[in-house]
C-alpha cells in the first residue's frame, strides 16, 4: 500500500511506540544484545522519517525507562552510548534534510553523563525550529517519576486541582496519545505515558523492534483507522 493512500484516513496526531524486543530479536540471530539495539535504535530514524511523511505530529519513543537502570552495567553503559553513535550516522541527513525532524528528549536528565546531556542540549537546539515532527525521545522516562515532579512543581506553584486542563504544561510529554503500539508480543505499559494514553488506541504485535518496517507501520496505521473512537460519547 501506497502511503499516499494512507494519508486519505485519519491520522494519529500523536504515535507513541514501546520499542520492545531488542534483545530476543538478536538473540533469535545468535547475536549478542547490543547489535539489537543497535539495530532498533537506527529504527527510530527510519520509522521517524515514516511517520513525518503521513502527517504525524509527535512521535514519542520508549527507548529507556526508569526502571531499565537494573540490567547489568555493560548494558546499561552500551544504551547510554547508543545516542553518540546514532548522532555519528545520522547528522547530516537530520540536519540537512528539509528541516524536519525536530529532537526532544522526555524524562530525567540528571543521571546523565555530562557528556550525554550536552549532546541533547546541542540536538535539541540545533533542531527547535524544525517544524515537521517531533520525535520525543523517552529515555530515563518512565510515569511515576513524571506525574510526581509535575505535582511536586504544580504545588509550588500554587495549584490545589490536577486535571487535564492544567497538568499538561508540567508533564514531560504535553499531548495525548492517539495510537499507543507495542512491539514483542506483551501488553502491558510498562510504566509508559499512563496519563497521556487515557483515551489511546492500543496495537500490540509480536515482530520485535528491529524488524518492524514500513509494511508492519502501515499494518498499524490502518488498524488505527478502523477504530471507533467515542471518548465516552455515542454516535446517535
Ligand atoms: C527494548 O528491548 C529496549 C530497551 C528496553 C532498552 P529489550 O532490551 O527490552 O529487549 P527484550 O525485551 O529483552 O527482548
Ligand atoms: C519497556 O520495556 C521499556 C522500554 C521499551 C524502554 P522493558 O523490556 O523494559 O519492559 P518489561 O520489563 O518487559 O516490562
Ligand atoms: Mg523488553
Amino acid at each position: 500500500m501506497k502511503l499516499e493512500r494512507l494519508k486519505k484516513g485519519p491520522i494519529p496526531r500523536h504515535l507513541a511506540i514501546i520499542l520492545d524486543g531488542n534483545g530476543r530479536w538478536a538473540k533469535r540471530r545468535a547475536l549478542p544484545r547490543s547489535v539489537g539495539h543497535q539495530v532498533g535504535a537506527n529504527n527510530i530514524i527510519t520509522i521517524a522519517r515514516l511517520a513525518e511523511e503521513i502527517g504525524i505530529k509527535h512521535l514519542t519513543v520508549y527507548a529507556f525507562s526508569t526502571e531499565n537502570w537494573k540490567r547489568s552495567k555493560e548494558e546499561v553503559d552500551f544504551l547510554l552510548n547508543l545516542p553518540f553513535d546514532m548522532y555519528e550516522k545520522h547528522k547530516e541527513r537530520l540536519f540537512a534534510e528539509n528541516k524536519t525532524i525536530r529532537l526532544r528528549q522526555v524524562g530525567r536528565t540528571d543521571r546523565f553523563p555530562n557528556k550525554l546531556k550536552d549532546l541533547i542540549d546541542e540536538l535539541e537546539d540545533k533542531t527547535k525550529d524544525f517544524t515537521g515532527l517531533t520525535l520525543n525521545i523517552a529515555f530515563d522516562y518512565g510515569s511515576y517519576d513524571e506525574l510526581n515532579q509535575a505535582i511536586k512543581r504544580m504545588t509550588e506553584d500554587g495549584k490545589t486541582s490536577f486535571n487535564p486542563d492544567n497538568i499538561y504544561p508540567y508533564l514531560y510529554v504535553k499531548e495525548p496519545v492517539d495510537l499507543l503500539i507495542r512491539t514483542s508480543g506483551e501488553q502491558r505499559l510498562s510504566n509508559f505515558l499512563l496519563y497521556q494514553a487515557s483515551y489511546a488506541e492500543f496495537y500490540f504485535t509480536k515482530k520485535h523492534w528491529p524488524g518492524f518496517d514500513k509494511h508492519e507501520f502501515i499494518k498499524a496505521i490502518k488498524s488505527y483507522q478502523r477504530r471507533d473512537r467515542r471518548f465516552g460519547g455515542r454516535k446517535e
